[in-house]
């Protein structure tokens, strides 16, 4: 038989380990023969909050304040497991009496930052996240809240080189900082005119311009007629963060394309065509179309291919799909014209050769992909910016021309069957325009 110190030992051992179940069941037994032992308490609290069991965290954690309302560890786990519940107010209480206790950790003042932040309170969150960088300079995340911090409160300056510093912090293999960098640019560019930011973006890309995802960004706000598509790493980084909140977000930002290729499906399709369908969604994202492509497909006939995990994590959630791909369209495409191609009777793409400047050789795939008089219908945001056929928008979006969409159906065999201009979604305050087009595989 254990001690109950080794008891205690082995379940905080298990719980480093990451054996949540183990530790757990271990705490409730030592529990039951000590129901005030504080470290086996914190410790079960931690297991539910790393289950985002915030609530039931609360409890054990209330559990050691009784007995000792100074307890360091939970009064910072308390106000952390507040936080998450957006109970501010308690978060920045219990916070605040960490700080009472203890003057030396980071933790408190990250947390009293951080929920100052979400009261929209940012010269109180610069306050206490410059107080956590003081005791803690490596923590990339500290200098991007105080990046975020300094933007909402109007000083673009501070915002910049907190924002640089996150950069600098951040291990190389961690794109997060450089892709919230980027937007900082963008957004600056957007308010202040982008020539504000052209002496430092320069500098970012001397600097860090191999990287790929670097490049790509310092490129659309530099305005690059050179590329001609998105760089994967960085559609893949943007939508993984983006997914959780991709439909609640477009949402709020009027997001059209896949209503308008649903519409434009319902003019072209006559009801008897439903269930018949081999439906292909290229780049489905959270899968905003499966729900009326559904309607069409036949049994088990509708798939859906993108490159970001967590988008299609979502998309396999709505279950509308039968199978979802991890893959860039265009290599799906080729996979699957080396095997015989024909596949589908109708492609829909709402929104995404927006990440593609160059669609000759795509829509090339797409014809050998289709079946006889198979089509495809797609959104475009459009370039009312120069003549270009195409354009990198700084935003890190290509804009097309009509003309030159007109030239790339007629090209790679296609009749452009009907095309109109829409709103797509607003941005900064303003409609996106573009095109919602059908064309059909010629024979
Ligand atoms: C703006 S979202 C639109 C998602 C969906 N079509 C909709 O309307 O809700 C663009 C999607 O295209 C995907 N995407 C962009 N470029 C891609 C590529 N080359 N291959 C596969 N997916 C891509 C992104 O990952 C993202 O999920």
């Amino acid at each position: 038989m254990f001690g109950i110190n080794k008891k205690i030992d082995k379940a905080i051992n298990l719980y480093d380990k990451g054996e949540f179940d183990k530790s757990l069941s271990l705490c409730l037994r030592i529990l039951n023969a000590d129901s005030e032992n504080s470290s086996i308490l914190i410790t079960a609290g931690n297991i539910f909050y790393v289950r985002n069991d915030y609530d039931s965290a609360i409890k054990y954690y209330t559990r050691v304040l009784k007995k000792n309302p100074a307890h360091y560890s939970a009064l910072v786990n308390m106000s952390n497991s507040c936080f998450e519940l957006k109970r501010y107010d308690d978060a920045l209480y219990y916070a605040a009496r960490a700080l009472r206790k203890d003057k030396t950790g980071k933790l408190p003042y990250i947390i009293l930052g951080n929920s100052y932040f979400a009261k929209e309170d940012y010269p109180r969150a610069v306050f206490y996240m410059e107080k956590a960088a003081e005791l803690d300079s490596s923590d990339p995340w500290i200098y991007n809240t105080l990046s975020q911090a300094y933007q909402k409160s109007g000083d673009y300056i501070a915002s910049l080189s907190n924002a640089w510093k996150a950069v600098e912090k951040a291990p190389a293999e961690d794109d997060a900082q450089q892709i919230n960098l980027g937007y900082l640019f963008y957004e600056i560019a957007l308010e202040k005119g982008v020539e504000v930011i052209t002496e430092c973006v320069d500098l970012w890309y001397k600097k860090y311009g191999r990287n790929p995802l670097v490049s790509y960004m310092a490129n659309s706000l530099f305005g690059s007629l050179q590329i001609k598509e998105a760089d994967r790493k960085y559609v893949q980084n943007i939508f993984d963060v983006f997914a959780p909140d991709f439909d609640s977000v477009l949402a709020a930002l009027d997001y059209q394309a896949p209503s308008l290729i649903q519409k434009m499906m319902e003019e072209i399709y006559p009801d008897s065509s439903r269930g018949k369908l081999r439906i292909l969604d290229l780049g489905c994202g959270t899968g905003l179309c499966g729900g009326f492509l559904r309607k069409y497909a036949a049994k088990k006939s509708l798939d859906g291919v993108d490159l970001s995990a967590g988008m299609l994590a979502a998309a396999a959630g709505k279950k509308y799909y039968t199978t979802l791909v991890q893959n860039d369209i265009k290599s799906f495409l080729e996979d699957n014209n080396n095997h015989d191609g024909k596949t589908y009777d109708l492609m829909v793409a709402a929104d995404v050769f927006t990440y593609i400047g160059e669609l000759q050789e795509l829509f090339e795939n797409i014809n050998k992909s289709l079946r006889p008089a198979g089509r495809i219908i797609f959104t475009v945001s459009e370039n009312t910016e120069n003549k270009n056929n195409y354009f990198l928008h700084m935003s890190g979006r290509f804009l097309h021309s009509l003309v030159y969409i007109k030239n790339i159906l007629k090209n790679t065999c296609f009749e452009l069957e009907f095309y109109e201009r829409r709103k797509l979604r607003n941005e900064g305050g303003k409609a996106v325009m573009g095109y919602v087009i059908s064309a059909r595989k010629k024979d």
